[in-house]
């Protein structure tokens, strides 16, 4: 393994000061604070978006393709509450992240909610370099930054019966014109099984490209299953329910035919409307070929042995 000795003006991109920080560092000087981490970090109750704390990137995910440029990830977007353009980075950046708090309760011994920070602290954080393949057919690769599902399952135990977890989205219509549109159920669930939230490939992430997540991909966390298409990936979770039976989802409520449950990468089995074989590479055009559970099948293919009757691609 190549071991990289950081030299003394090298700072790891997590250590940068964010974006948002150094634009306010005016209003934080006029209200007497010091620039420094820990008087933003006292701050974030009412406001500002602490940075992301010290981490160290896993190097047992390898996307084996470039990281797709950072304004392409930040500025081309799926996220309806906004909007159905793929233009929402600027409406989204308009959502309030502090305070932020994530309710996870239903059928779990432990039923908790956790102030966003508390529990950013409360866990093991890392960097994964991780593939995203869009149902419709376009893909990027992106370090996303946050924690395993399985770490927020730990924490809160769930009950023997508990087979599914359905996330919700939040739903801030002072914020997101989308939410005008009625004819879509909203809020937004998306919904996985206890196997799955267990796996480790399962990640809550908190940021990417070593800063805090931008409201476009989700701020200030989502969900990522990257072996199964993104709509799957719930963005901006402000609660996680354990339950029984398998949750509705706001896609597979829409058109079920098309998005399903399990919705697996699957290059051979085409959208009613389009073939899944290829995808188009976000920033530089170039095209693919898809790969089976987006290429992450060692991580996952195990999960499927014994459900040769479920609808596992669409
Ligand atoms: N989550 C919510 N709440 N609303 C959405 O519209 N779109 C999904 C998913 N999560 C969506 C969502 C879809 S279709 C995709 S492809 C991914 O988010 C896109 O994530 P990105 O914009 O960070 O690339």
């Amino acid at each position: 393994m190549l071991i990289r000795r950081r030299r003394g003006y090298e700072l790891p991109e997590s250590q940068v000061t964010p974006e948002a920080l150094v634009l306010n560092r005016r209003a934080l000087f006029g209200a007497g604070a010091a620039l420094l981490p820990a008087a933003a970090s006292a701050q974030s109750a009412a406001g500002p978006v602490p940075p992301l704390p010290e981490h160290q990137r896993n190097m047992r995910f390898r996307a084996e393709r470039d990281i797709t440029a950072e304004r392409e990830a930040t500025t081309y977007n799926n996220f309806y509450e906004f909007g159905s353009s793929k233009s929402i980075a600027r409406d989204a950046a308009r959502m309030p992240l502090r305070p932020w708090t994530v309710k996870v309760d239903g059928m779990v011994a432990n039923p908790r909610e956790f102030a966003i920070d508390d529990l950013i602290r409360m866990m093991p954080i890392e960097e994964r370099v991780l593939r995203l393949r869009c149902v419709e057919a376009w893909s990027m690769v992106v370090p996303w930054t946050g924690f395993p599902l399985a770490e927020l399952m730990k924490a809160v135990q769930p009950q023997a019966g508990a087979k599914y977890l359905a996330f919700q989205t939040a739903s801030i219509p002072a914020v997101m014109p989308g939410l005008r549109q009625t004819w879509y159920p909203w809020p937004h669930v998306e919904a996985c099984t206890v196997e799955e939230a267990n796996n480790e490939l399962a990640f809550l992430a908190i940021g990417n490209y070593g800063k805090p997540l931008q409201g476009s991909n989700g701020a200030p966390i989502r969900v990522l299953f990257p072996w199964k298409y993104g709509f799957k990936s719930g963005k901006s979770i402000v609660r996680i329910t354990l339950t029984d039976r398998r949750p509705n989802t706001f896609w597979g409520t829409i058109q079920p035919s098309e998005y399903g449950f399990w919705a697996n990468v699957n290059p051979e089995v085409a959208h009613p409307r389009w073939s899944q074989a290829s995808e188009r590479v976000l920033g530089t055009g170039e095209r693919v070929r898809t790969q089976l559970f987006n290429g992450y099948g060692e991580f996952v293919s195990g999960l499927y042995t014994n459900l040769q009757n479920e609808r596992l691609w669409t």
